[in-house]
């Protein structure tokens, strides 16, 4: 049997400053605003994708975090056989609540049509045969899935940026990915990302752009409190489906709020102004949450876990007279702190105090070390909440980090040499 082909790359989480919720075509994955993020570091977050490609290969076969995904559905296999590219449309359609599935095999299409544009184009990289050969793909996330951690953002740009390695795919990939799922565009850059909605009705144009590289805010650390992995309640593509048909304040933020907002962030952002910075996060999140509740029936993200957090932020920064942590929350009740590196003990012994863990619990927390400090009493007393028991069950400790990456040492392949997923998975 001929050696597959293999290989391994990694890509990181992003969580977004100035919220995406809303697409202005449903197919393609168009916004109805631009929005912008953070690349959070993949030693402590990320999905790790293998892709093999072999003569001898039947079918393109996927397996997501250890489970064998089911690809027999007549147009799906027809999709895969490389048929017409009108079959994606409706394609989309019949799957649209089927994520991830039926967009793995969309993005895996989109990649191979790029491939042979390009071969075509007189690219030697990527000869057709290559091409028509079947793939093995495996990918796991180190973190909860579904758990409002993005991890679809992650795994599909990490299936892009593989793919793309499989088949000599070079150039622009954040078009490709934003069709897998809409954040995932942003995973595609590490460091500071905004995703400019574009204009044009084939979506050329709307693309991620990295605003300023991972070493640009060395100081600069992220805290996922994780208050719950369980799967969330409404799922974000047919929750802002929902909120685009019936939230007229959604129309008013993408409208007359998010382009304001995307300029002074991003200046923000330049002159690496935390108080700035963290303000209109907030104020951001506040208001993609009030765009939920404007959504009729309404959808809820947050939960009492949330709202005390969100007491603790304001409350510590009122104590302090100066803005010191920024919360931001996605399709989810967890929250990200954003904060500077020299405040992260003291709140963290805050959060310690006032979320009270499980004693018989793991680590609490995971991630970046972070010094031991005492609480400081005047602060407890400033802060003054009711502590909320097992509210949150571990805090994951990052920072900045870079872009998607490949893996040359060949023992991590998730696929085994014969192209099959290891017996360990
Ligand atoms: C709240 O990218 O998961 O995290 O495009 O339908 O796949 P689809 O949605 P998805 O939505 C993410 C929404 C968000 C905000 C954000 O990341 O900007």
């Amino acid at each position: 049997m001929e050696k597959p082909k293999t290989v391994t790359c990694t890509a990181p989480v992003n969580i977004a400053v100035i919220k995406y919720w809303g697409k202005r075509n449903e197919e393609l994955i168009l916004p109805i605003n631009s929005s912008l993020s953070v690349t959070l570091h993949q030693d402590q977050l990320k999905t790790t994708t293998t892709v093999a490609t072999s003569r001898s290969f039947q079918e393109d076969r996927i397996w997501l975090n250890g489970k064998e995904e089911d690809i027999t559905h007549p147009r799906l296999q027809s999709c895969l056989r490389e048929s017409e590219s009108w079959l994606l449309v409706p394609l989309k359609k019949i799957y649209r609540n089927n994520k991830p599935t039926c967009h793995f095999f969309c993005v895996l299409y989109l990649v191979r049509r790029l491939a042979r544009k390009r071969s075509k184009d007189g690219d030697p990289a990527s000869d057709s045969m290559k091409l028509s050969h079947k793939v093995h793909i495996c990918s796991v996330n180190d973190f909860p899935t579904a758990a409002g951690l993005a991890s679809s953002a992650a795994g599909f740009a990490c299936l892009v940026y593989t793919l793309a390695q499989v088949f000599g795919v070079e150039g622009e990939l954040s078009e490709i990915a934003r069709q897998g799922s809409g954040s995932a565009c942003r995973s595609m850059y590490g460091g500071f990302v905004q995703w400019i909605m574009g204009e044009e009705d084939d979506g050329k144009d709307s693309l991620a752009q990295q605003v300023a590289p991972e070493t640009h805010w060395p100081e600069l650390r992220v805290l996922v409190l994780v208050a719950s992995a369980e799967r969330k309640p409404v799922g974000s593509t047919s929750g802002m489906q929902t909120s685009v048909q019936t939230s007229r304040l959604l129309k008013h933020r993408a409208e007359s709020v998010v382009p304001g907002r995307m300029v002074e962030m991003i200046e923000a952002v330049q002159r690496r102004d935390f108080a700035a910075f963290a303000e209109l996060t907030m104020k951001d999140s506040n208001q993609f949450h009030a765009t939920c509740l404007d959504t009729y029936p309404p959808i809820f993200y947050l939960n009492s876990v949330s709202q005390q957090v969100i007491n603790l932020v304001h409350r510590y920064n009122g104590h302090y007279k100066e803005t010191r942590l920024a919360y931001t929350f996605d399709a989810g009740p967890n929250a990200v702190i954003y904060t500077l590196q020299q405040h992260v003990p003291e709140f963290v012994q805050a959060v310690q105090h006032f979320f009270p863990p499980e004693t018989n619990g793991g680590e609490f927390i995971k991630g970046l070390p972070i010094e031991h400090v005492a609480l400081p009493e005047e602060l407890r007393q400033a802060i003054g909440l009711e502590p909320l028991a097992k509210g949150i069950s571990y805090i994951i400790s990052t920072k900045v980090g870079p872009g998607p990456c490949v893996l040359e040492d060949p023992t991590q392949h998730l696929l085994g040499s014969d192209g099959w997923p290891k017996k360990t998975l």
